[in-house]
């Protein structure tokens, strides 16, 4: 068979541009070259990254031109032009449905879900109030504007995050007697949409679904941060956080949670990929917190850990996902 040309979009200019690019490499490291010819393209420049180990040193026109603006990927030779696109950025602009958007209107094909659903996943404002009203049950709790009156009382321990971060960005948990409003100011900081949640107490879990219209759940994972908090740091850094896979939970319970993070897959309408993160509370509920539609593939991330415990190695979870991404 012949090689596939695959562009991996990586780097971009959201608050998660350092986790974009390591996930990018992360992806580069695995793609199989005897099945793909590859390189790498910072969204942010258009521009090939160097130093990423991709097949292509420079991307050109037919005539030999070089192309340097993301614009004209479609006009590269056709040794060079993507077959596929693999979208390894987090956040606004990569991860919201604009480029997902662009590369519908140029006609290459992407990993992962469409405009719609990724729009909407990204937006936890939004998709919480589309989740709810499908029958999942979410933290209670408000959505604040920018221009909505900023004193409102909330009932400690609560959580605030703004409405379009991933990575815990902007995300204050206030604990009994804290500064609500210092983490409102803090929300309004990303983003002119904020969520302002009852902190729930209970067992951290995550689930990832892989598929189109014949969807698998993925191994439910675990979580636990050391420091008792999953922020940035404890996402990242290799150690920082126990991550049982699968996790600790009875059958009947892992089925639950498994038919809930489908439910919401299918609810937004992914496509190739989502993982889900809920919380179990003290009493048995559980409780959605957020749909990610681009789930991070760091060395210490949860999807391609869940997908070695299914029994796909990283290698082959691209293979999946790009064979999904072309499937009409
Ligand atoms: N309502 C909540 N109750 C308890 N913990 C929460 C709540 N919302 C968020 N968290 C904590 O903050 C982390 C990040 O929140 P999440 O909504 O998943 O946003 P993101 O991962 O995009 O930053 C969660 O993994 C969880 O540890
Ligand atoms: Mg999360």
């Amino acid at each position: 068979m012949a090689k596939r040309n695959v562009a991996v979009l990586m780097g971009g200019t959201s608050s998660e541009r350092d986790i974009s690019l390591s996930t990018g490499r992360q992806i580069l490291g695995a793609l199989d070259p005897a099945k793909y010819r590859y390189y790498a393209i910072d969204s942010a420049t258009g521009k090939i990254l160097p130093g990423c180990d991709g097949s292509a040193k420079a991307l050109t026109d037919a005539d030999g031109a070089e192309i340097s603006t993301l614009a004209r990927l479609p006009e590269a030779a056709p040794d060079q032009r993507p077959d596929v696109a693999i979208i390894a950025l987090h956040g606004k602009g990569g991860e919201d449905g604009v480029i997902q958007g662009f590369l519908e209107t140029v006609g290459i094909p992407y990993t992962g879900s469409g405009v719609l659903a990724s729009a909407l996943a990204l937006d936890k404002a939004r998709s919480k109030t589309f989740l709810s009203a499908s029958g999942i049950l979410m933290p209670a709790g408000v959505n604040l504007g920018k221009n909505d009156p900023r004193d409102i009382p909330f009932p400690l321990p609560a959580v605030v995050k703004p409405a379009g971060s991933g990575s815990s960005d902007g995300l204050t948990i206030v604990s009994e007697g804290g500064d609500l409003g210092a983490a409102i100011e803090l929300g309004f900081q990303y983003d002119d949409t904020i969520l302002i949640e009852e902190f729930v107490q209970g067992t951290e879990i995550t689930c990832a679904v892989l598929g189109n219209d014949r969807l698998e759940a993925l191994p439910v994972i675990e979580i636990i941060p050391a420091k008792g908090v999953y922020d940035r740091e404890a996402k990242y850094t290799p150690g920082a956080t126990d991550e049982i896979c699968p996790a600790r939970l009875s059958a009947d319970v892992t089925q639950d949670v498994q038919e809930i993070a489908i439910r919401c897959h299918r609810a937004l309408g992914c496509r190739g990929m989502s993982r889900t993160d809920m919380i179990i509370s003290g009493d048995g509920r559980i409780y959605v917190l957020e749909v990610n539609t681009i789930p991070g593939m760091t060395p210490t991330s949860l999807l391609p850990r869940a997908a070695s415990v299914a029994g796909y190695t990283f290698s082959q979870l691209l293979d999946r996902l790009i064979d999904l991404a072309l499937e009409k």
